[in-house]
Order: C-alpha cells, then structure tokens, then sequence
C-alpha cells in the first residue's frame, strides 16, 4: 500500500510511545483523601474500601509521613464523628478543639509543608447525616446552613488548614466563606470548591467510612440531577465569580465529559474526585481475579488526566506513588 500516514509508527516501541504521550500521571497530581477518628495507636480499615483506613491522628501522621516522603504533597481531611457529638445543627464542626481542627494542628506540627484541604460540610456532624440544616418538613435551609458553613471554615483557617473544600452545594457558599476567611485575615487560605457534585450512588462506600448517610430522603435537593451537564457549567462559573481558587467535578468517572466542558470553560485549576464507588468497583472486581487492578487503575486515572483534570483527589494515591517510585514503565 502506498500509505502517507501510518499511525503505528509513533507506537512501534516504549520510547517512541513516551514521546508523544499526550498526558502523564505523576505524584504532583494527587489530593490523597484520608480519614481521621478519635482515639490512638489504632487504624480499621473500611470494609467497602479494601486498603483504606480510617486513622487515629497518632497512627495518621506517621501514614502521613510515609506518603509524603513518596512524594504525595496533598491531603483531604475527612473526621469521623463520634455520635454524641453530632445535633441538629452540626455544631461541632466549628468548634476550635473539633477532631478536624486538631487533626489539622498536630500533622502541621510534624509535616509542615504537606497541604492539607479540608471538607467544609455538616453531613459527618449532624445527626439526620444531611450536609445543612433542616426544618421541621425536612427542607434543608440554604441561607441558615451557609452561616454553620463561614464558621467552619474560619476555624479550620485558623487552625492551620490550606484550603477549605467546601462540598455541601449550598448557593453562595463560595462567595460567604470568601468574606468570612478575608474579614478574619486568612487572605491566604484558598478555597477548593466542590462546584459540579453530583447525587452520586457512588459516594456509598465514604459513607460507610463516616458513618454519614442520610438517616431519610437523599441529597437530590441541593446535589447536582446526574443528567445535566450545562447546568454544571453555570455552578462553576457562579463559584469563580465568588473566588473559587480550583474548581472540581465529583464523581470523576461516569463524569469524564463534565471534567472536559469544565476545562474547556475555565481558566482556573479544574480537579476531579474519583469517588468512594470508583476505587470500590475496582477493589472488588480485582478480588474477584476479574481485572488486572494495577492496570485499570493507571487506566482510569489516566482518563481523568487526559479529560483535563489538573488535579485527582483518589484513594489510589498512594499506590500509584508507590508504583511510580518503583520505576514503571507505562
Ligand atoms: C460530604 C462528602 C461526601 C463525599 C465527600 N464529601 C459524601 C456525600 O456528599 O454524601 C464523598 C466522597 C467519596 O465518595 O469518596 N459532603
């Protein structure tokens, strides 16, 4: 055949393959989500989510460090919160001596250059596991749960925290908390909104890891109808206009196409979460021998690299440090 282009040539050997590779993963990628509990020397591993833990903050900075040595430089902080402390309000989740908040002091003790981004919602503080607050016919109240939302965040500014990712989807939250982190001089503390989030099935398994899911209803009120896309376009851009630093997509995989209009739409950093479900699915069907796990997983990273995410928060973070340390060849 006379042929001007063949397209195998540029894939005739790993060199040439790594050349023109059109994305990478590396650990500069990374938001690793961990979760922290009361208590000490002691970690449970969630049992949706094989070779996660749910840590105590001794045993959590020591995993801490481990990670960050293998060069993953982000964290996001999820408390588990013991059930005496939650109310109606989520009180809790502004109190300076809350889990978080120490949690967020004491791994600034010991790594101090490790960025830590912390969740900025009520569902793992209230008793009804709703991320707002609720009146008497259960409708959950914006403008209310907006004023619990400054607070908590304000007093995870100042006890150390980098970003606050707020991820309830209340309206205005972005541009309130910005207000509130200002007037109390975090100027310097960023904001990771949860702009696109959606009311995923996916999010099971973290549930289970907090203790967290709604007692009634679900979370269709103020979370994103899976079937829109343009409208995802419209919350990103209301929380830029409110001082977004990094807009994110959550859940990533069955989102890939929000992750792409999203970049396309944006000039700010656009992340994306791979999900509790996500590492899940993956877990379970390479338990079963049913998928190669080390592979799938690079796999769908990678689509979420290549869809346009500059940033993953997923639970393979680790492992993907580790397999990148040990030289893999893709
Ligand atoms: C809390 C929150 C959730 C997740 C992150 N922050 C659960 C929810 O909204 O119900 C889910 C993360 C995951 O599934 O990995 N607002």
């Amino acid at each position: 055949m006379q042929l001007t282009h063949r397209p195998r040539r540029l894939r005739r050997n790993p060199s040439i393959r790594s050349l023109v590779r059109e994305v990478h993963l590396s650990v500069d990628d990374f938001i690793y989500p961990m979760f922290v509990m009361e208590g000490e020397n002691s970690r449970v591993e969630i049992p949706s989510m094989p070779e996660a833990y749910r840590f105590t903050l001794d045993l959590l900075i020591k995993e801490i460090e481990e990670i960050y040595a293998l060069g993953i430089k982000a964290i996001a902080l999820f408390p588990a919160v013991p059930e005496e402390k939650k109310d109606l309000r989520g009180s809790e989740s502004f109190n300076p001596e809350g889990l978080a908040q120490r949690a967020v002091r004491a791994i600034k003790a010991v790594v101090p250059d490790i960025i830590i981004f912390t969740d900025v919602a009520l569902d793992p503080f209230t008793t009804h596991g709703h991320d707002g607050i609720i009146d008497d016919n259960g409708v959950i109240l914006n403008d209310e749960t907006v004023e619990v939302l400054v607070k908590m965040s304000v007093s995870q500014a100042a006890a150390g925290t980098d970003f606050v990712s707020p991820s309830d989807m209340m309206d205005g939250r972005i541009g309130a908390i910005r207000q509130g982190l200002d007037a109390n001089g975090f100027e310097d503390v960023g904001i990771l909104a949860y702009s696109a989030k959606y009311a995923s099935a996916y999010y099971g398994p973290f549930r289970d890891a907090l203790g967290s899911a709604p007692k009634s209803g679900d979370k269709k009120t103020y979370q994103m109808d899976s079937a829109n896309a343009r409208e995802a376009i419209k919350e990103v851009y209301l929380d830029i206009a409110e001082g977004a630093d990094i807009v994110m997509v959550k859940p990533a995989l069955a989102y890939l196409d929000i992750i792409a209009k999203v970049k396309e739409a944006t000039n700010v950093p656009v992340a994306a979460y791979n999900v509790s479900g996500e590492y899940a699915m993956i877990k379970a069907a390479a338990q079963l021998g049913w998928i190669d796990e080390k592979k799938v997983m690079l796999e769908t990273l990678l689509s979420m690299k290549r869809a346009g995410a500059d940033i993953i928060l997923s639970y393979h973070a680790k492992a993907v440090a580790q397999i990148l340390a040990s030289g893999y060849c893709f």
